[in-house]
């Protein structure tokens, strides 16, 4: 398999950084932009931009059906049976919040939420404090020794008085996907909702809805090689029904006057206000151009890739991989080194990798660790990115030995 990626000319920020000395090795962060979706974002402005499900007049109208139409590709994508099933929000950490309150009157004193060792601070503080506001219990599964949620633990944790299950369908820190089928269906046979944090597991691969079965499925625009600012929600349409209004504003609702007011059901009347319009029509042209790629020659140079990482990384003394990464990362620690200052040796040498707590501080704690060095790949990243990787690695490691 090549290690040449035949769409890095696609995307310019990626030229961009290499002209200027940088390598790129941060997409779990966010993933850089193809022309496609720049060429969309101005598109909708320099054509004219206007409010979108209020206006009459062409441009309204026009910018009305682009944005429907993003939302039909994105349910498309997800092989959500209907369009109204998609919620657009600010990003995935709005469409957390977003459930944790609009669920909040589904839970009385003592009823319990589950959620896993690994999840990101966006999957854990909404819960935590919706926990804390009603006086529910946060139940934490553990982790086998692989990075999985352990489903021996699983099954005898989640319980008739488990309300809600909200965990990642795949690490942002360890890269291993999660056995969520398992989760679902202990989750649905004690009659909970299930929430899936997708923002990793959205980028590799595509994920059929009907068949996860989840209740609800969250992501953000910005990882999928689309703007920020725009998150999906993804609900089922009972699942929807129960939640609860929780931003107020405009085009939300139906009728309003100066004392009460009637609201939308979904997606309209969780979209409060002006949306990101011009976010939310370039995520549609970045699933466009996602689309139209050759998904097993994408999913084999990340693989090829990936391969390359790992053995560069185990060839290395000293460096422990954490977990079993199954898509294109690897987050490491090294014996003896900060992770701080390795970060800082390699960003000296123009390597943009994370380093730090991932948002996941809970996890690296229970690893017994403040921090790792994470290296992230997209498809449009390529073997000579992984060389000059490694080169700077060993200059940083020689100085910090
Ligand atoms: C697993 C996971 N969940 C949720 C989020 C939150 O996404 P955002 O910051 O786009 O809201 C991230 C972002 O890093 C993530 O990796």
């Amino acid at each position: 398999m090549s290690l040449i990626s035949p769409w890095r000319a696609d995307f310019p920020g990626i030229l961009a950084l290499e002209a200027e000395g940088q390598t790129y090795l941060d997409s779990a962060a966010t993933a850089q932009k193809p022309q496609a979706v720049l060429d969309a974002l101005l598109g909708y402005y320099a054509g004219g931009a206007a409010n979108v499900h209020r206006a009459q007049h062409l441009p309204g109208e026009r910018a009305t059906r682009a944005f429907e139409g993003a939302r039909s590709h994105i349910a498309h994508w997800l092989n959500a049976a209907d369009l109204t099933q998609i919620v657009l929000t600010r990003g995935a950490t709005e469409a957390f919040n977003l459930l944790a309150y609009g669920l909040e009157a589904e839970f009385q004193p003592g009823d319990e939420i589950v959620i896993s060792a690994l999840e990101h601070h966006a999957n854990l503080l909404p819960w935590q404090q919706l926990a804390l506001r009603r006086q529910l219990k946060l139940i934490v599964l553990p982790l086998d020794r692989s990075g999985l949620i352990d489903l021996e633990q699983a099954a005898r944790l989640i319980g008739p008085r488990t309300r809600l299950l909200a965990v990642s369908q795949l690490s942002n820190v360890l890269g291993c996907w999660q056995p969520l089928r398992e989760l679902i269906q202990l989750a649905q046979a004690q009659g909970a909702l299930c929430v899936v944090d997708g923002a990793q597991g959205v980028v590799h691969g595509r994920h059929d809805m009907q068949a996860l079965g989840c209740d609800f499925y969250v992501f953000s625009s910005h990882k999928l090689y689309g703007p920020d600012g725009v998150g999906v929600l993804y609900g089922r349409p009972d699942a929807l029904q129960r939640l609860q209004h929780w931003q107020f504003g405009g085009e939300m609702v139906r009728v309003a006057d100066y004392q009460a007011a009637e609201f939308h059901s979904a997606p309209l009347g969780f979209e409060a206000g002006t949306p990101p319009i011009a976010g939310v029509i370039a995520l549609g042209a970045s699933l466009d151009y996602l689309a139209g790629l050759d998904a097993a020659a994408v999913s084999g140079h990340e693989a090829a890739l990936h391969a390359k990482l790992l053995a560069g990384l185990a060839v290395r003394e000293g460096i422990r991989l954490l977990g079993a990464p199954q898509v294109a990362l690897a987050s490491f620690v090294v014996d003896g080194v900060h992770n701080a200052d390795l970060a800082h040796l390699l960003t000296e040498q123009g390597i943009a990798v994370r380093a730090g707590h991932h948002c996941a501080m809970p996890l690296l704690k229970s690893l017994g660790l403040a921090g790792a060095i994470r290296v992230s790949l997209g498809l449009y990243n390529d073997g000579e990115d992984l060389q000059r990787f490694f080169a700077a690695l060993d200059q940083a490691l020689e100085l910090l030995r």
